[in-house]
């Protein structure tokens, strides 16, 4: 099969309901794609998606980083950010996020974790039918980035309904308006609880934020409302979408739903397949900042690249039998949070946060339960893997 023969864009709602089919196809006939849909090109096998990785030199992410159709242009959506930046601005603001959050912070937040998940399985009927995402999956993360923030409990719905109304405006389908407002209303809130940290000083990650300096620097305050905003889009919707998508996962693999509901210890490391089997983020750009030539075609400079994180996870040139889904593999190099200086800085919060709600869901709920697959809606939002909605009986 040649390059000619094969169509890919992570807009298709065929690629959205299954994209692994493709991916493969990619990898073995395409492996450097240009795609018409994306308007990219794709790079789709793991050594290349993690060389790529970690040569920010040449692949930028300062042009943006998020795959669009032709005519959308989502870069007026968000303040100088991180996520955005090369070295060297790049590794300056990343080691002044960084003294912020710290290993040990988030290691204060397990508790509290814990009594969010305890609260929310409360809240689930005892019969019929709920929905994972409104129910669980997704106020989850928001409420616990609300917490590692500080942001006091009386605002907490408020902040949840910003946030979710961010998360949900789809770039895809060019749906900026509510998410524009929704940041305008972030921004505006997280700029008067900056103000009252810097008055009045308390042990949170926004005080811990205002106070970070290295070597004689501090962020702005463009660059510390971006990062705030940065938490949200970063770690609300990726975090909804591995607890679904491990759901669906678990939901088709009963005896490996009894294994872990038998042996908790085994559960970090099933978090870690349930990440490279079904990435939530499947793939994100680049900018070329020079001409590059691989696998026969001649990329330009400028041109965008999208490095596709879900496929190099099912290379089988890394994974043996990769699409074989199988929690004693120990995956240790999957690439589900990224590789090299963009490396996700809530990793280790992503994965504690699984592991509690799997354990918490395999010892309340998970344990019998049936997934409404046929109901359930697919998120539309290009590279981002998981659902909208998920009825579960
Ligand atoms: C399962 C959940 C998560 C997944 C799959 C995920 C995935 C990723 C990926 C792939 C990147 C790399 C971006 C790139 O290559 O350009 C990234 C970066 C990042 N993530 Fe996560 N993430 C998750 C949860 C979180 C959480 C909970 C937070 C924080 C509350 C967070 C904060 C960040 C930040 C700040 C960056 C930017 C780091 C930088 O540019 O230096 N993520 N994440």
């Amino acid at each position: 099969m040649s390059q000619q023969h094969l169509t890919y864009s992570p807009f298709d709602p065929e690629v959205i309901a299954d994209p692994y089919p493709i991916y493969r196809q990619l990898r073995d006939h395409a492996p450097a794609y240009w795609s018409p849909g994306a308007s990219s090109w794709v790079l789709s096998r793991y050594h290349d998606v993690c060389a790529a990785l970690t040569d920010p030199a040449t692949y930028s992410s300062a042009s943006g980083i998020f795959p669009t159709p032709p005519g959308v242009d989502m870069t007026e959506l968000f303040l100088p950010m991180l996520i955005m930046s090369d070295p060297p601005r790049h590794t300056q603001m990343r080691q002044l996020v960084s003294k912020a959050f710290t290993p040990r912070r988030m290691t204060e937040l397990e508790s509290s974790i814990q009594t969010v998940i305890d609260d929310l399985l409360d809240q689930i009927p005892d019969t019929g039918p709920w929905d994972f995402v409104s129910g669980f999956a997704g106020p989850l993360p928001a409420i616990v980035i609300a917490d590692m923030l500080g942001v006091p409990r009386e605002d907490r719905d408020q902040f949840r309904t910003w946030s979710t109304a961010l998360i949900q405006s789809n770039p895809a389908h060019g749906e900026f308006g509510p998410g524009l407002a929704a940041a305008a209303a972030l921004y505006e809130y997280f700029a008067g609880f900056l103000a009252e940290r810097r008055a009045h000083p308390e042990d949170d990650l926004m005080t811990a934020l205002v106070q970070a300096e290295a070597e004689g620097q501090h962020l702005s305050e463009e660059e510390l409302l971006g990062f705030c905003l940065l938490l949200l889009v970063a770690g609300h919707e990726t975090t909804t979408n591995l607890l679904s998508n491990s759901a669906v996962l678990l939901g088709h693999h009963p005896e490996t739903r009894q294994k872990l509901a038998d042996n908790p210890d085994l559960v970090p490391a099933a978090v870690e397949e349930l990440l490279r089997y079904d990435s939530p983020v499947q793939g994100l750009a680049r900018t070329l900042s020079r001409p590059v030539d691989l696998h026969g075609q001649h990329m330009q400079s400028g041109d965008t690249v999208l490095l596709l994180y879900g496929s190099a996870n099912r290379d089988h040139r890394a994974f043996p039998n990769a699409d074989h889904f199988d929690i004693n593999r120990r995956p240790e190099r999957q690439v589900a949070f990224g590789r090299g200086p963009h490396f996700c800085l809530g990793a280790a919060l992503a994965r504690m946060e699984t592991r509690i709600a799997l354990n918490a869901l395999l010892k309340k709920r998970l344990f019998n339960w049936d997934i409404d697959l046929p109901g359930a809606q697919r998120l539309h939002s290009g590279p981002i893997r998981g659902f909208a909605s998920l009825p579960v009986q």
